[in-house]
């Protein structure tokens, strides 16, 4: 995958390295709201047709390693937690509702994450497994759009990932009812009552808790470019395939 940039010396967007160039334009607050005047620009390396791979989670993971620790000859900037990812679910009868979770793996079938699956976002992706989630990565001026079926990935996998948490996230797990209404005082004795429970023990994986791993059906590659004229590559396959399906990719228009 080529991720060369082609600066153009003359133009001040062009001629740097892959970054987005903030405006200082200053925020006007107004009367009745705020009015965000800035024109920020994009601009990254150039993503051509030649720089795709056939399956997009390879190209994935090429950008998730770039962004983590990119090589000096690259010139790409470091991203910071280019693991945060926006997650939308859906109720059943489809009303969205979107947070932040931290990707913590890519394998071969797709995308996984952590989580309390008795929270909102558990209990609505148990409901309706369609998901989508959306990754940017200011630094590099990129963004990867996914969308899929949500699993639960398997029980062994949850208590591996969570055996590596720290002490104090996996007492927070027996002690958090993510999402549900909760007193102003009731945490810290939720937590002390899981301290005393564990106390000189490992904490084990609870069983409302583990991961979720979005099998995805569409991804797509954005790369800002000067002028909004960016680069946008969708990949997508039948959604009935499954892990195995072929893809097929269209650029689309910015
Ligand atoms: C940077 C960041 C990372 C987060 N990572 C996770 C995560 O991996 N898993 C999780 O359950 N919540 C995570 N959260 C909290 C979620 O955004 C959200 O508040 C929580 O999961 C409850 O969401 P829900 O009520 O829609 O289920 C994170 C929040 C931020 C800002």
């Amino acid at each position: 995958m080529a991720t060369t940039a082609g600066p153009t010396p003359s133009d001040p967007v062009t001629a740097q390295r892959p970054t987005t160039v903030m405006d200082p334009t200053a925020t006007v607050s107004t009367a009745s709201g705020v009015k965000l005047t800035a024109h920020n620009q994009y601009k990254a390396s150039r993503l051509l047709s030649t720089d795709l791979p056939t399956d997009p989670l390879p190209l994935f993971r090429s950008w998730l390693a770039q962004a983590l620790n990119p090589s000096p000859e690259s010139g790409l900037p470091k991203v910071r937690e280019p693991e945060a990812m926006a997650l939308s679910t859906a109720t059943a009868s489809g009303i969205p509702s979107a947070r932040v979770v931290l990707l913590k793996e890519v394998d071969s079938q797709g995308f996984v994450f952590f989580t309390n699956y008795n929270s909102r976002k558990g209990l609505e992706l148990i409901a309706n497994p369609y998901a989508a989630l959306a990754f940017y990565w200011r630094e590099s001026s990129r963004q990867i759009r996914v969308v899929g079926r949500a699993e639960k990935v398997s029980r062994a996998e949850s208590e591996a990932y969570f055996a590596t948490r720290p002490r104090g996230s996996q007492l927070g797990a027996w002690a958090s009812t993510q999402s549900s209404d909760i007193d102003e005082d009731a945490l810290p004795e939720h937590v002390a009552a899981a301290e005393a429970r564990f106390e000189g023990k490992d904490v084990p994986c609870p069983d409302h808790w583990g991961g979720f791993r979005i099998v995805p059906f569409e991804v797509e590659f954005w790369a800002g470019q000067p002028s909004r004229l960016h680069d946008r590559f969708r990949f997508s396959r039948p959604e009935a395939a499954g892990p195995g399906g072929e893809w097929a990719v269209s650029r689309l228009s910015p």
